[in-house]
């Protein structure tokens, strides 16, 4: 299969574009500012994907058969460019090609005020100027490209072979424990990046479209997924300090409080391919 990865220098693109290389597929993943990865053996594409006309040159010099677009930005200048006007121009490419897509979405799209398992079908209600983004980008992709399939996931760790951002602020709180407070009210469904990189791959491979929930089986505390990637880094988990969110100042920025996903129908369809963080940390 000719598959093209969006975000090939990022923490997910960087895992779903080396496992497409294992299975033997030809692989292109793009690049921006990081520089590739020498550990991925992808054909690599310097691109800025907020270019309409160079996202359309590079799909049609490539013509993929799948696209899998996990390239994003959570703030700054160019949120909106990167996020959400990116992903449009992916998509209207693709269909140029006829290529299929996946759209690489997040829990964020809803808001958190309700505790229940969130299904696919579940009220979207973004909170956050991010959350605002992601589900701004869903409508764009589904607007341009109606077969796609948009996978919204959880908290993405690594553990100690492949760290990402959780694991870098557990190091950084394992040498400093006052220095970081891992809330205990948000909750979220972890996802092991190599299981979800494995469960997008599965997802592009059937006749999968629309929107599907990719995430960790267990719903879970910052802190508990903290103290997993503490204890698997060979640090002492009982120094985090754990806490609750502290209430954001008037017009500040808001968190979504309680995020469970319910991958239940993914798991239905693709077996049990998203582990649970104890299964995979150990402990
Ligand atoms: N990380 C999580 O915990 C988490 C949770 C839920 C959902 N997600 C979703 O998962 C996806 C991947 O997240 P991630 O953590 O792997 O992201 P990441 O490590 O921050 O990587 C982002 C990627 O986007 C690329 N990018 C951004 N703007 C670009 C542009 N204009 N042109 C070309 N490339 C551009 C970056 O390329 P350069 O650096 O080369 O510019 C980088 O490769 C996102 O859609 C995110 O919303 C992530």
């Amino acid at each position: 299969m000719r598959v093209l990865v969006t975000g090939g220098s990022g923490f997910l693109g960087s895992e779903v574009a080396a496992r497409a290389v294992s299975r033997h597929d030809e692989v292109f993943a793009t690049h921006r500012v990081t520089p590739p990865s020498p550990a991925v053996a992808a054909q690599w594409v310097c691109v800025d994907l907020a270019d309409a006309g160079a996202v359309e040159r590079m799909m049609v010099a490539l013509r993929p058969e799948v696209v899998i677009h996990t390239a994003y930005r959570t703030g700054g200048p160019r949120a909106h460019l990167d996020t959400v006007e990116a992903a449009g121009h992916v998509a209207r490419a693709a269909v140029t090609v006829d290529a299929a897509l996946l759209h690489v979405s997040s829990d964020v799209v809803f808001s958190g005020r309700d505790r229940v398992p969130l299904a696919e079908g579940h009220p979207t209600a973004p909170v956050s100027g991010y959350g605002r983004l992601k589900l701004r980008a869903e409508e764009e992709v589904l607007a341009a490209h109606p077969g796609a399939i948009i996978a919204r996931t959880s908290l993405i760790y690594g553990g100690p072979d492949h760290r990402g951002p959780q694991e870098r602020l557990v190091v950084t709180a394992l040498e400093d424990p006052s220095s970081v407070t891992f809330h205990t009210d948000e909750i979220r469904c972890p996802v092991y990046v190599a299981d979800l990189a494995r469960a997008l791959l599965a997802l592009v491979a059937g006749d999968a479209r629309g929107i599907w929930h990719v995430a960790g089986p267990r719903a879970i505390s910052r802190l508990e997924l903290a103290r997993g990637l503490a204890r698997s880094l060979g640090g002492d988990p009982g120094v985090l300090r754990g806490g609750p969110t502290p209430e954001p100042p008037p017009g500040g920025p808001v968190r979504p409080r309680h995020l469970h996903l319910d991958s239940s129908r993914f798991e239905a369809g693709f077996g049990p391919i998203l582990r649970d963080p104890a299964q995979v940390l150990g402990g």
